[in-house]
């Protein structure tokens, strides 16, 4: 008789985006003359940039003939995209990174939930709390995170780092010594950064108690402050403690198109084993490449004319974080994020909790962001706008929320 892998049942529901759905829809059912303006959104609004575009349609052109069909692609992702990635990404931070420490996948929310795999099931996580949460539920899946305690909101065996105004939103280390270290930044959805320095300290402290880092590089093309670092590994040592993983889906708009990379240096060992090895050995076992013709678009994003096109995509979305940021601030909310990603960060006013405060702003404004507390129990009493949606809709949608009469 089969059993099932009953972790899952573990799993507590994924309430948020689904309560967020029926809300709207029942707000909406019962107001249909109101237009509801969604500012809640992680996704992308913008299309394709040309030069990506073009380098599409040179690809599918390509498999149409004999001479430049292409079938599985290498195991790692092909050279070309893999070396652009290293120049692009690396080399321009000095970062010592070689092509074949490279994996290239279809995105990284595969590849941050699936890095657990190749750690035994003994080691403990540590995650920011509020937090993405796939790094916790992929652990929760592979039964690494104890027993869920409804009143607090946590695992019994996570380790959780609070980032809140109180810390400025930078993660104290832990009070227990973790194995496996989540980090995100810029991050989601807190909008927070760390400098170098705060960085080089997790990384320091990473290899002293002998830690993974698994760093999220999700959000680094919206970096626009000098003092934050783009990747781990421009610190010092990360080399022998760091993961990282990236993806193309808010830096060139590939949340439909699926691409994303995953970094494992070599110098990364438990003993005499590579993690690399394990990685690589897991890669090629279960997954088997990213398209070819994604990946050539993926090699456009770092040409000359893609990359121009790109940075005036990120300083869309950023102009629009940054009405909002400015405008919340007019309104007099206490607000952060917002100036190296994508995402606003707000402190309900009044003590709302945060599900108080997402009925009050579609009741008020017809507007619709994210509570934090669908992020984690730190979450409670903030809120997420994003800077992905139109500039029109951000514009009306601000103007909406200044103008609730208190
Ligand atoms: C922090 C973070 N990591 C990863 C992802 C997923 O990236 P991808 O589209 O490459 O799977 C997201 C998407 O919202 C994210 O917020």
């Amino acid at each position: 008789m089969f059993k099932i892998n009953d972790n899952y049942l573990k799993l507590q529901g994924s309430y948020l985006f689904a309560t967020i759905a029926k809300k709207v829809a029942a707000y909406q059912e019962a107001n249909p003359d109101k237009t509801i303006i969604r500012l809640g959104i992680g996704d992308v609004t913008q299309p394709i940039a040309p030069a990506i575009i073009d380098a599409l349609h040179g690809a599918v052109d390509d498999m149409g003939k004999p001479e430049t069909f292409h079938g599985y692609a290498p195991d790692l992702g092909y050279e070309f995209l893999r070396n652009a990635i290293v120049k692009g990404d690396y080399e321009s931070r000095g970062a010592n990174i070689s092509a074949d420490e490279i994996f290239v996948s279809d995105g990284a929310k595969s590849d941050c939930s699936n890095i657990q795999e190749i750690f035994s099931l003994d080691n403990k996580i540590a995650v920011c709390d509020p937090v993405y949460p796939v790094y916790v539920d992929s652990n929760v899946m592979a039964g690494r995170t104890g027993e869920y305690n409804l009143a607090t909101e946590k695992w019994s065996e996570v380790i959780y780092m609070p980032c809140t105004m109180e810390n400025n939103f930078v993660p104290e280390f832990p009070k227990e010594t973790p194995d496996l270290i989540y980090l995100c930044y810029p991050n989601n959805p807190t909008g927070s950064t760390l400098t170098k320095t705060q960085l080089q300290a997790f990384v320091d402290y990473a290899n002293k108690v002998g830690a993974i880092i698994l760093y999220d590089a999700a959000y680094e093309a919206y970096i626009s402050e000098e003092d934050v670092p783009h990747t781990i590994y421009e610190c010092e040592g990360a080399r022998t403690c760091a993961i990282e993983f990236k993806s193309f889906s808010k830096n060139a708009g590939f949340t439909g198109v699926r691409l994303g990379y995953t970094v494992v240096p070599k110098d990364l060992k438990s003993g005499e084993t590579m993690l690399h090895s394990l990685w690589a050995r897991r890669h090629g076992t279960k997954f088997n490449g990213a398209p070819y013709i994604i990946q050539k678009a993926g090699e456009a994003v770092y040409s000359k004319e893609g990359k121009k096109q790109l940075t005036e995509q990120i300083a869309y979305y950023m102009n629009n974080a940054k009405i909002i940021k400015n405008g919340l601030k007019e309104a007099g909310y206490r607000v952060s994020g917002g100036v190296n990603a994508p995402y606003v960060w707000l402190k309900t006013p009044e003590n709302m909790t945060s599900w108080e405060f997402f009925d009050y702003l579609l009741d008020k404004a017809n507007v619709v962001g994210t509570p934090g507390s669908g992020f984690g129990p730190s979450g409670e009493g903030y809120f997420r706008l994003t800077g992905f949606g139109t500039y029109e809709n951000t514009v009306k949608a601000i103007e909406r929320i200044k103008n609730i009469k208190k």
